[in-house]
């Protein structure tokens, strides 16, 4: 069953109201308390977010800095493996790995690391000339994900930039089909949402005075197809964007047959597929793609496919890239215009491609994730484990090496119901400032939690105790 997005106009429906939980009177001082211990914490960062405040919105270079949930920042002083430490000597063990980048550990002391460096100090950073690497990196993604033809961009908000511009060109079609309170990157015709059935809006902050919001993008809710029917049905949308599931918002699942009906539907309207699997990507070296047997005409990817360097990936059918050549070649008489501003001039650079070169083979490998998903099944188990003891209303879902905290106890299929697995008001902050304050770094954004080759049983068995914590001080027993 799908809720339509009736939802926000009133955000007291996305907290959670649960029995033997008193949030005003209980969690609301518990998470003064855990504010309270930050400030004693991180004296250090404070004075540096106060000194940055001249120069820096919200004392940070990209507001994605300070979306801890946090009255300040702290600043990272370095990080090595699974661990991070701030500017007052805090250590943290990392859950959050820059939401996900550096999943596969900070600066470790490896053949990927070494390459980099080798890269940096011997063989040139940047040229506008491909190295070798493109052609290896290529056949590898062709042979993991399914799809022949990889650009490579500077990360996955350029690819999905990159793959609508494509996607409009070859279609000759101006509109694109996502899902409601999906996140694609910052490309400007994704920033939308669906606060009101059939009203598309502009997000957050992301205005374009003048133009409507519904002018390119269209909006449906994740499962229900006769809305995407709908949307598609005109013949106007070049693109169709989604995740294998939503991520970004609490996980919302497909229902079964779901991304087969989608695919139905794409091929009769003439739309393309594209699937975004910058986060799902944790799930094996060919993303939910490979495994789901998912059959997309585009396909993205980005964050932890370069080692931690920005790195983002596109592949295409055959069928599609020969015709996007076709017009590029439409162009030769004026010399080289149809290749111009087809993505960044320093995507590709020769350093992001020994980056994913070297990912591809020592990261992306079924030893590497066979790792990370024995500790995130560990770990899952204990926190499901601490769920049941306290009969608690809540879920865990994993997907890879990805987990996803619920404060409400079922499968969400519609993005309201993932939301407010979300716990805004009082649930997750206080998961997440307790855990922070106890040396625990997680996602804040979306209750996240990543498993990384360095993550081990032990640290899975702290995050479990302050989940057995944190239950136990909600219900106050
Ligand atoms: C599903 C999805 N696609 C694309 C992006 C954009 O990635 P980046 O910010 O690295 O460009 C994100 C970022 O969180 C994402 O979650």
């Amino acid at each position: 069953m799908t809720t339509t997005g009736r939802i926000y106009d009133d955000y007291s429906v996305l907290t959670p109201i649960h029995d033997g939980i008193d949030i005003m009177d209980r969690v609301m001082p518990l998470i003064g308390e855990e504010l309270e211990l930050y400030r004693e914490r991180t004296p250090k960062s404070f004075a540096l977010y106060e000194r940055a405040q001249k120069h820096m919105i919200k004392g940070v270079p990209c507001t994605w800095q300070a979306d801890w949930l946090l009255p300040y920042t702290f600043y990272a002083d370095h990080a090595k493996g699974n661990r991070l430490w701030d500017v007052d000597g805090n250590e943290y063990i990392d859950f959050h790995f820059g939401d996900t980048p550096s999943i596969f550990g900070h600066s470790p002391d490896n053949a990927v690391t070494r390459g980099i460096a080798d890269q940096i100090l011997n063989r040139g950073v940047t040229s506008l000339a491909p190295t070798e690497d493109s052609i290896f990196i290529s056949e590898m993604l062709a042979e993991r994900v399914g799809l022949p033809y990889w650009y490579v961009t500077l990360s996955a908000s350029d690819s999905n930039r990159m793959a609508i511009n494509l996607a409009r060109s070859v279609t000759g079609r101006s509109k694109l089909l996502m899902f409601n309170t999906a996140y694609h990157g910052t490309v400007d015709d994704t920033l939308k949402w669906m606060p009101r059935p059939g009203q598309v809006e502009y997000r957050w902050a992301h205005f374009r005075p003048g133009e409507d919001a519904a002018a390119v993008t269209k909006i449906a809710e994740f499962n229900d197809l006769e809305g995407v029917e709908n949307a598609l049905k005109d013949r106007d949308v070049a693109v169709l964007l989604t995740e294998p599931f939503l991520t970004d918002g609490g996980f919302t699942m497909p229902q079964e047959g779901w991304h087969k009906a989608l695919r139905e539907l794409c091929t009769r309207y003439g739309t393309l597929l594209l699937i975004d699997e910058t986060h799902t990507q944790t799930s094996g070296p060919g993303g939910l793609t490979r495994l789901w047997g998912l059959d997309p005409d585009i396909w993205v990817s980005g964050k932890s496919i370069g080692a931690g360097l920005p790195v983002g990936v596109m592949g295409l059918k055959e069928e599609l890239a020969r015709k996007w050549q076709g017009l590029l070649d439409g162009f030769a008489p004026w010399g080289i215009c149809g290749l111009t501003g087809q993505g960044t001039t320093n995507s590709a650079n020769m350093l992001c491609l020994r980056a994913l070169r070297l990912s591809l083979e020592h990261n992306y490998t079924d030893k590497t994730f066979a790792k990370m998903f024995a500790s995130m099944d560990h770990l899952a188990r204990g926190m499901r484990g601490v769920i049941e003891k306290h009969n608690a209303p809540f879920r865990i879902d994993t997907a890879g090496a990805r987990l996803n905290v619920s404060f409400m106890p079922d499968v969400a299929y519609d993005a309201l119901s993932a939301a407010k697995g979300v716990g805004f008001g009082g649930y997750r902050e206080y998961w997440l400032y307790y855990c922070l304050n106890r040396g625990l770094l997680l996602i804040p954004i979306v209750n996240m939690i990543l498993t990384g080759p360095d993550t081990t049983i032990d640290d899975c068995d702290k995050l479990v105790k302050a989940w057995d914590e944190v239950i136990t001080n909600m219900y106050g027993r």
